[in-house]
């Protein structure tokens, strides 16, 4: 299948990653948001990315102009879906919110098109419930920043047809991203591990094991890991991550997925990481 026209729905710093990746592969992309203002946030993101790239000799100045080009930011959900072949939602984890999106998504989008979700934890199967695409109904999870991470998580829901998931492959191996595929398990394969280490890692800071500096060195430089876990739960949100964990310790019934009371301080408290200047680490 030849996928050229891309909606993303959401223009956080996901949605607007995966924009700006689709856009950087040809596809002319229309980036939603509920508002004209968040909309424009989202593409003004990504020329921030761009010039950054710029400036690291990453990425051309027409490299960076003509991606740009292909963006059209738009608050029109039902427009932003009309004529493309490739729908990626990246809305907030929310079970009903994203079946809202995708009842309305189905009645609109033409009838071949591929409707995925960047939901990080939620069931593909439980979003398309009761949906009549539901065989074109696919997970497509992305990783922060999405034009560097190179994983894209492909989660097969209970009524995902074949031909969706080939195509969701053959579109993530055009993006130049390494595809793992994934039945619609719990957390699927990345966000069951990243948060198992997360939590404990918090957990460790209540008990005073070490210093959040001291833990995040401990998997950099032991480990290998490129970032350690508390400063990746700034760069990704307390409040995402409190989320995902919270769903986690519901649906697997295991301990080790509780969020520690910190974390749930922390989000009530309104510090959420990088995004609010503080959290484990200060961002000012
Ligand atoms: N445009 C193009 N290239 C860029 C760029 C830009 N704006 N910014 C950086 N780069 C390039 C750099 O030039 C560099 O390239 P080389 O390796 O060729 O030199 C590379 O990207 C790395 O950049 P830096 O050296 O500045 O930074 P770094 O080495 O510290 O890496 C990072 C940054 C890639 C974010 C790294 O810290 C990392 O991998 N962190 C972990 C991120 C992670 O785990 N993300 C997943 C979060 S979980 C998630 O997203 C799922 C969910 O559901 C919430």
């Amino acid at each position: 299948m030849d996928i050229s026209k891309v909606a993303v729905l959401g223009a956080g710093t996901m949605g607007a990653g995966i924009a700006q990746v689709c856009a950087q592969v040809g596809c002319s992309v229309t980036l939603f948001d509920i508002d004209d203002a968040s909309a424009e946030r989202g593409l003004a993101g990504i020329d921030r990315f761009l010039a950054k790239g710029v400036a690291r000799g990453k990425v051309t100045e027409e490299v960076k102009a003509e991606t740009l080009a292909r963006i059209a930011a738009s608050s029109d959900q039902d427009a932003a879906v009309t004529g493309v072949d490739l729908v990626i939602e990246a809305a907030p984890e929310s079970l009903k919110l994203k079946r809202e999106i995708f009842t309305r998504v189905a009645a609109k989008a033409p009838a071949h098109a591929i409707l995925a979700t960047n939901t990080s934890s939620l069931p593909i199967s439980q979003i398309a419930e009761g949906n009549d695409a539901a065989g074109r109904i696919v997970g497509m999870h992305f990783f922060n920043p999405v034009p560097l991470m190179k994983l894209l998580e492909l989660v097969v829901g209970n009524e995902t047809a074949p031909a969706t998931t080939d195509a969701v492959r053959a579109f993530g191996m055009r993006l130049g991203k390494e595809v793992i595929t994934v039945r619609d398990a719990p957390g699927f394969a990345s966000s069951r591990l990243g948060i198992c280490i997360a939590m404990e890692a918090i957990r460790m800071v209540e008990e005073g094991v070490a210093s959040p500096e001291d833990i995040d060195r401990a998997m950099i430089f032991g480990y290998g890991h490129p970032m350690g876990p508390l400063k990746l739960t700034d760069l990704v949100g307390c409040d995402v991550r409190l989320a995902i964990a919270d769903h986690l310790a519901d649906s697997l019934d295991a301990p080790h997925f509780t969020p520690p009371a910190l974390l749930r301080q922390m989000v009530a408290d309104g510090r959420l990481g990088k995004k609010s200047g503080q959290g484990f680490y200060s961002w000012e």
